[in-house]
């Protein structure tokens, strides 16, 4: 992999991502095979947000190719409590671990992350931004579950304004022949324009709809996602979004025979439990090929040995993001680090935020 931190999918090339998919169905073939293949190297996972799912998969799948793992699951437990900046934090354990892990409320803390450490980082969730482990994932469920990455009509439905996974899915499947995206949501928890913007950019057709049951029939792919409760200003806000969308037997009785339903998990009320035991429900296998997916990522990574000397000091710019979920916001020692996107627009190099110059 030409890449060293994994950031965002976007700093793969579609076959570097293919080799991951089919390292990663190699694996689920012969786990026995790989079981040894990170002896004596070290993960750490620095989870300053609650996880169940993304942090145990980690562990899990270092633990079976035979390496060890290090981390907090509750930065309350760290020096973080003490006050710590995430630069001296990451220095540190970039210094003791082979890979890094890190999931942060704030967008663009992974990148941040990156800047300080020797080890190679993973972003496992930043904020309401990116979860490209996540897509992994998904993009090797529909892999094996599809049987294809080209030509469906993928739905998602949900918090498509805060869900990470929704964004970093699109971006990655934007890429891929002939897909087309159908975007159920509220108008208060419709895409961001930069996601749009993806999409356009790269050929992609997308309608946004109001309502599951109407797109039901021509989805090939339903990616059901919950409210993002943690995301919003007022328990008020997120009262009035909740309970909107609900996948139910009902509504699977529209979708096509072969459709699958994929979730990130965890679910809260949004796809009923009948649903479970619908031949069509993939969420619970997704977290299975996630663990795979994640063995063949560490397995990748760790290919390069590319431990650069430590610390380093950054170009900073004038302007600072005005995005008050960016890293950049909190750490405000962080390099000012943006894109010029043309006019007198710049794009946030760690949140993806848009910022007027
Ligand atoms: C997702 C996340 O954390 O973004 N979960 C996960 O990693 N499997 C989705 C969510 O929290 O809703």
């Amino acid at each position: 992999m030409k890449t060293k931190h994994v950031i965002d999918l976007e700093s793969l090339s579609i076959s570097e991502l293919m080799e991951i998919i089919e390292l990663a169905n190699d694996i689920m073939r012969d786990p026995g095979e790989y079981s040894q293949v990170c002896k004596g190297k070290i993960l750490a996972t620095l989870f300053y947000e609650p996880s169940t799912r993304t942090q145990m998969s980690f562990k899990t799948a270092m633990l079976r190719l035979g390496g060890s793992i290090i981390g907090f699951d509750n930065p309350q437990n760290s020096s973080v409590s003490k006050g710590e900046s995430l630069k001296d934090t990451v220095t540190v354990v970039g210094g003791y671990a082979d890979i890094i892990a890190i999931r942060h409320s704030l967008e663009g803390a992974a990148k941040a992350a990156s800047l300080y450490s020797a080890a190679p980082v993973i972003n496992a969730g930043d904020g309401g931004h990116l979860h490209p482990t996540q897509t992994l994932t998904d993009v090797v469920t529909l892999y094996n579950e599809k049987g294809t990455l080209d030509n469906m009509c993928i739905g998602l439905c949900g918090d498509l304004k805060n869900g990470r996974t929704v964004h970093s899915l699109i971006k990655t499947m934007s890429h891929f022949k002939g897909n087309r995206f159908v975007l159920i949501s509220t108008p208060e928890l419709s895409v961001p324009q930069y996601i749009k913007d993806i999409m356009n950019a790269s050929g992609c057709r997308y309608t946004e709809m109001r309502g599951l049951a109407e797109a039901m029939p021509m989805l090939d792919v339903l990616y059901m996602t919950r409210i993002q409760r943690e995301r919003f200003k007022s328990y008020e806000d997120y009262e009035r979004q909740k309970g909107v969308f609900v996948l139910d037997r009902e509504k699977m009785k529209l979708a096509k025979r072969d459709m699958k339903i994929l979730h990130p998990l965890p679910r809260v009320d949004e796809i009923s439990e009948d649903v479970d035991y619908d031949d069509r429900a993939k969420y619970f296998i997704q977290t299975v090929y996630g663990m795979y997916a994640r063995m063949a990522l560490i397995m990748k990574m760790l290919e390069n040995d590319d431990r650069k000397p430590m610390p380093r000091q950054f170009d900073t710019h004038s302007t600072r993001c005005t995005n008050p979920n960016c890293i950049t916001y909190t750490e405000e020692y962080l390099p000012k680090m943006f894109r010029h996107l043309g006019g007198d627009m710049l794009l946030c190099k760690y949140c993806d935020g848009r910022n007027l110059i």
